[in-house]
């Protein structure tokens, strides 16, 4: 087919931390404590504030609750999409693979299950990654590492991967054409970058209940049981992503061949299959 608002200053929140440390606390009891002060701090009022909203700033405060959030908030369809995505990539034996904003790794350590394979996963929250680690000592496995990085600048040479992927990252991208664009450079030529993004459902007998599902289930839930007011956030962002035949011709735009748009769950979420054009 061709188709926030962190008042507190970081000395402030380093003391913090040190002194949960030296009170023995876990990293998660941490983090979750430092979800709770962003959280408890009200609706962002200015221009930083609202830049941050989808940065990795926003994600180091709701990071304790992600993985939580997102098992209730797509009623336990999540695991699913990220199972097509790994099959998509349709991987090489002892390919390397990039997982860009991988946020706490559940598709990072999904493709690292696959024997052979090594995987990076890169994203800009610090909280996010810490957990994501976390998963993986517990998982035992060794074959995966987790990184600090921009999707826009991507610190790794041209032609590093065998494939890459992002899952739920792509929308958070404030230049998406550049994220893109890093994506094509770092895979090898032939090789398949997956993108897995939510999107709003506009047709179909059940478009209306989906939409109502992302519009006002997923907004007041993420609040009540995150006590932050990021999950509007997360509406609002997949309410202004583009429809699927306009982000395809993006993809298109911008190195990738689109192979398929699977459309998955009565279209609440897309997977963009692609592989990077030959030069
Ligand atoms: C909704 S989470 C998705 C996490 C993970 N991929 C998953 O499947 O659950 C979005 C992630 O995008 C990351 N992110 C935000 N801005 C980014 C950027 N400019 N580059 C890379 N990742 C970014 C956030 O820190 C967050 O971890």
């Amino acid at each position: 087919m061709q188709s926030d608002n962190v008042q507190q200053t970081d000395v402030q929140s380093d003391n913090m931390q040190q002194n949960d440390a030296q009170q023995g606390k876990t990293q998660s009891e941490i983090l979750q404590q430092d979800g709770e002060r962003v959280a408890r701090s009200g609706p962002p009022s200015t221009a930083t504030d609202l830049e941050k909203m989808g940065s990795g700033a926003m994600f180091d405060a709701i990071a304790h609750r992600y993985d939580m959030l997102n098992r209730v908030l797509s009623l336990g369809v999540d695991q699913g999409w990220r199972r097509r995505t790994v099959e998509a990539l349709d991987l090489p034996s002892g390919a390397r693979v990039l997982d860009v904003a991988t946020g706490t790794g559940d598709l990072a350590l999904r493709i690292a299950r696959i024997g052979g394979v090594q995987v990076d996963g890169v994203d800009p929250s610090t909280n996010m990654l810490a957990l994501a680690q976390e998963k993986a000592v517990r998982a035992e496995t060794p074959n995966v590492s987790f990184h600090e990085g921009d999707a826009q600048a991507l610190p790794y040479a041209n032609d590093t991967f065998d494939a890459c992927c992002i899952a739920f990252g792509i929308r958070n991208v404030p230049d998406r054409r550049a994220g893109v664009r890093e994506m094509a450079r770092v895979t090898k030529a032939g090789g398949r970058v997956a993108i897995l993004e939510l999107s709003e459902p506009r047709s179909g007998i059940l478009g209306p209940l989906a939409r109502f599902h992302i519009r006002q289930v997923v907004p007041w839930v993420g609040g009540v049981l995150s006590g932050a007011r990021e999950y509007r956030y997360l509406q609002q962002s997949v309410a202004a992503f583009p429809p699927p035949e306009e982000f395809a011709a993006l993809l298109e735009d911008c190195g990738l061949n689109v192979l398929r748009v699977e459309s998955l769950t009565f279209g609440v979420c897309c997977l963009y299959v692609c592989a990077v054009s030959q030069q």
